[in-house]
């Protein structure tokens, strides 16, 4: 009876590890732990709690599929089991192994404004090198080129911001229909809209509404109100820092640098953004 159940830590019998029928595969900065931590809300979905990194770590990888398998969470067969590693959206290799381990699995990948993301990225490195009392370079000394004043295009958050040329990979490798783009700037002011279009393209049942999310205003976001836990649940301090302002003059460089790399993702996907707004 009910003493029994409490005391086997409330795992059902028919619980197992499988792989994942659908992946987070990035992009890093807009907003992967968010949508994945709001995913796990949904009781028809299982969740991976860290990046396990399998296909764009070489090492990894070859530790084969069995190992990528053991770190999946335990589920039902009703349930859908899922990861996020952001890295796998940059990763040349990623794509092609990915598919040859289900070429039927739903991608998912999170985007937000690509100079936001270029911020938010150089404020997370900001923090560590903060931290370990490293020194600190201005964001405007990486993403432009001293020499030559243009967009630095070795600043590694400047080629992760170029989408386009990412999403052509994964165009090579799998069906659009098989990857939703979730739009991260507006998951962070309403995040219930763009978890219904994706509890929808994963074909789960409708469970998501207002209830789940309540707007922290000492946190500036949403936290998350788990089905059956009277407190709310925020994501850790890394998540929502304060970004530096750009100076206007740099800001106005990398908006005339993406408009053109954004126009030809709006292409190449089928979905418009307004980031050069
Ligand atoms: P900032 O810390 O720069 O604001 P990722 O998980 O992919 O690293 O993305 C981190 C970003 O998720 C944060 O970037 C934050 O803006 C965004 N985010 C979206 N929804 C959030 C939420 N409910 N709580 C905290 N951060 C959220």
């Amino acid at each position: 009876g009910a003493a029994l159940s409490e005391s086997s830590s409330e795992q059902a019998p028919d619980e197992r590890r499988v792989l994942p029928q659908a992946i987070v595969i990035g992009v890093r900065k807009c907003g992967t732990r968010a949508l994945l931590e709001f995913l796990g809300m949904h009781p028809q979905i299982k969740i991976a709690p860290d990046e396990v990194h399998f296909f764009d770590k070489d090492d990894r990888y070859e530790r084969g599929l069995e190992w990528y398998r053991q770190q999946m969470p335990m589920s039902s067969p009703g349930q859908l089991t899922m990861e996020k590693s952001p890295a796998y959206f940059i990763s040349p290799t990623a794509p092609g192994r990915i598919q040859s381990m289900n070429h039927t699995v739903k991608l998912l990948v999170i985007l937000r404004n690509p100079i936001t993301r270029v911020i938010s990225d150089y404020t997370q490195t900001f923090t560590k090198k903060r931290s370990r009392n490293e020194s600190c370079v201005p964001i405007e000394d990486l993403v432009i080129d001293s020499f030559s004043g243009e967009v630095n295009l070795r600043y590694k958050p400047i080629d992760i911001s170029i989408y386009h040329q990412h999403w052509a990979r994964w165009m090579m490798k799998f069906p659009r229909h098989q990857i939703h783009i979730v739009d991260g700037d507006r998951m962070i002011v309403d995040p219930l809209s763009e978890l219904i279009q994706v509890e929808r393209f994963l074909g789960v049942k409708p469970f998501l509404t207002t209830d789940n999310f309540m707007f922290n205003a000492t946190r500036h976001f949403y936290c998350m109100r788990k089905p059956g836990r009277a407190t709310e649940h925020c994501l850790g301090f890394s998540k929502g820092r304060t970004h530096p302002q750009l100076k206007p003059t740099v800001h106005q460089k990398l908006k005339d640098f993406f408009r053109l790399h954004n126009n030809l993702f709006y292409q190449l996907s089928g979905r418009e953004f307004h980031w050069d707004a």
